[in-house]
């Protein structure tokens, strides 16, 4: 029988997490470079479906590969684990960065949050603006009613540096041309990636590794919610606003329960409550290395954070190379 008001410790549940994102790490490592996304999609999705269900706990996958009529499974609403546990939100991308693995480029990585109930945003499938910096600023120091110009002053003060020593990160999309060239014209630098905002925005929160200050553009809705539970633990701000190019789009937020479709999503309401979030790598990044193999045996690494005591663990797993 399913005990699913038993207390949710997620400090007992963080390793169970952790193998999660390994397992579907691993999986999706065997297709990197092989110019196929769908197949290193569906190794993830599969692996990461595998570990979970024998995780005890009566989870939801509220963040997930998609609607239940587009993505046989991780669909949102997908009751995972063992159902002997406590009730849990999941937040998952099995593989974010599906063309940086088909393509051998850095940073893709398997990527998973858990909370209790109704702790994270039912985000639509839709995009969203995304503002992000580390921690150790003013709340607000930056916001997405600022103009980009606006902000990179505010980060420069903040800094006590020039614009010209701010670094920024965004996707390189046409869409972005407008921020690209306001942002350059300012004299701050960008860091352009092809793909993985996930990463992007947890870039800000470990500046002095990665160089960057701030993360800007839009991308994924689900990424945001991801991105903030990350941020969550790591102390960093982060804010979003949802995106929509047509009536389907906003069908889809009034489907999640959205009303007010203009709202600026601060961290802490896209993810409400204490969260634990996992990211190993896939392919070698700046926040942790791909997965590899090492002599005889195949090695992750994985990040693994609990916002509850903002503890961020690096784990290197091994497994005999089969
Ligand atoms: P996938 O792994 O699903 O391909 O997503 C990668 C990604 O770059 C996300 O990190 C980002 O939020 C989104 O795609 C951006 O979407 P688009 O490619 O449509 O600009």
């Amino acid at each position: 029988m399913p005990k699913t008001d038993q207390i949710y410790s997620d400090r007992m549940l963080s390793l169970g997490l952790a193998r999660v994102s390994e397992a579907a790490a691993i999986a999706s490592a065997r297709l990197i470079g092989k110019g196929d996304e769908k197949a290193a999609d569906q190794a993830a999705v599969d692996a990461m479906r595998n570990q979970l269900n024998i995780l005890d706990i009566a989870g939801v996958v509220v963040i997930g590969e998609g609607e239940r009529d587009e993505a046989p499974m991780l669909y949102i609403g997908e009751e995972v684990g063992t159902g002997d546990g406590p009730g849990v939100d999941i937040a998952l991308d099995p593989l974010e960065g599906t063309t940086l693995t088909a393509k051998d480029m850095p940073n893709a990585l398997a990527v998973i949050a858990m909370g209790p109930r109704n702790s994270m945003l039912h985000a639509p499938d839709v995009y969203m603006d995304k503002l992000a910096i580390g921690p150790g600023y003013q709340e607000g120091l930056v916001n997405l009613d600022m103009t980009p110009t606006e902000r990179i002053i505010r980060m420069a003060n903040a800094k006590g540096c020039a614009p010209q020593d701010v670094m920024v990160c965004v996707l390189e999309r046409p869409r972005h041309e407008a921020l690209i060239e306001e942002i350059r014209s300012t004299g701050a630098r960008i860091r352009l990636i092809t793909d993985g905002d996930v990463a992007g925005v947890i870039h800000c929160a470990e500046s002095a590794k990665t160089g960057i200050d701030m993360y800007m553009g839009s991308g994924g809705a689900p990424e945001g919610v991801l991105a903030a539970a990350a941020m969550k633990c790591m102390g960093g701000q982060i804010q979003g606003r949802l995106l929509f190019r047509n009536d389907d789009e906003r069908g889809r937020a009034k489907k999640a329960g959205i009303t007010d479709l203009d709202k600026i999503y601060r961290r802490d309401d896209m993810v409400t409550e204490d969260v634990i979030f996992a990211a190993t790598g896939v392919t070698d990044g700046s926040l942790v290395r791909g997965a590899h193999r090492d002599g005889d045996f195949l090695e992750t690494e994985t990040i693994l954070m609990r916002s509850k005591t903002g503890s961020v663990r690096r784990l290197i797993y091994r497994q005999n190379n089969i």
